[in-house]
């Protein structure tokens, strides 16, 4: 298995307040919690729950008759469009979790993305709330395999594939090389790059220390997920334990 696929055991069934399992998962504030155990909108085990504090087991919960909205937890590929943001922060503009139903955005650990894409980059982004999984997705240990489409605004040089291959080439004002990258020229000014670490602006820095400047950066993979037909805007859920699983999903290539 590559590294990044290692197993790691989920927990076993955890007891929960109820007010904090329903503000966790987005439902509504724990005070709003209150009113609606009062108001009989919430049963454990099938009989209608009377006390915010109690502990339940989240399977064991029902709100208006529905079981609890990914109470586990959520990994989500989505086809991030052109124009959205990775940060949560209000004033970087408009985010990609607007592109979530809005339980989703009041969730506790919050869903975040795994590494993060520039306002201007389209393309195959995970979102989860499992933090452990970021960490291990990101870290450069475990070298995930990003490919990435660029357009340049000039011809490229055949040379420029042995430079970014070398692993001895640094970026201007770092002091680490870049790991070894994969260079495939599609078209004169066109090419697939494949990374295995995630720079600041990396694709974009790597190309402009050659002259070339990136017109449109789209990624393609990460690991083994490819978008499909996944049009730009939306996501699809992946199991939790999708890069727990010797072929970490996606098996399309
Ligand atoms: N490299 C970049 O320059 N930008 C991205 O969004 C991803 C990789």
């Amino acid at each position: 298995d590559p590294p990044w696929a290692r197993r790691h055991p989920h927990g076993p069934a955890v007891m929960r307040r109820l007010d904090q399992l329903l503000a966790n998962l987005g439902y509504c504030s724990r005070r709003e919690a209150r009113t609606w155990i009062e108001d009989g909108r919430v049963t454990v085990g099938g009989k209608n729950a009377d006390d915010a504090g109690r502990k339940a087991a989240e399977a064991d919960v029902r709100v208006d008759g529905e079981p609890l909205d990914h109470p586990a937890g959520l990994l989500l590929l989505l086809h991030k469009p052109t124009g959205l943001v990775c940060s949560h922060e209000e004033r970087e503009g408009p985010n990609v979790y607007s592109l979530l139903p809005e339980r989703w955005r009041r969730r506790h650990p919050v869903v975040t993305s795994v590494g993060r894409l520039d306002k201007d980059t389209s393309g195959l982004l995970l979102l989860t709330d499992q933090s452990a999984l970021v960490h291990r997705l990101t870290s450069p240990r475990h070298k995930v395999p990003k490919v990435y489409r660029a357009t340049v605004d000039r011809d490229l040089s055949p040379d420029l594939g042995p430079v970014f291959a070398s692993g001895t080439w640094t970026l201007p004002g770092e002091t680490d090389p870049c790991a070894p990258a994969v260079l495939e020229l599609v078209g004169p000014r066109e090419a697939r790059v494949t990374l295995t670490e995630g720079r600041y602006h990396q694709v974009r820095r790597m190309f402009a220390v050659h002259g070339a400047t990136v017109l449109t950066l789209h990624r393609e993979r990460f690991g083994d997920l490819s978008l499909d037909a996944l049009p730009p805007g939306r996501w699809r859920e992946l199991p939790l334990d999708t890069f727990d699983r010797p072929a970490a999903a996606g098996r399309d290539s």
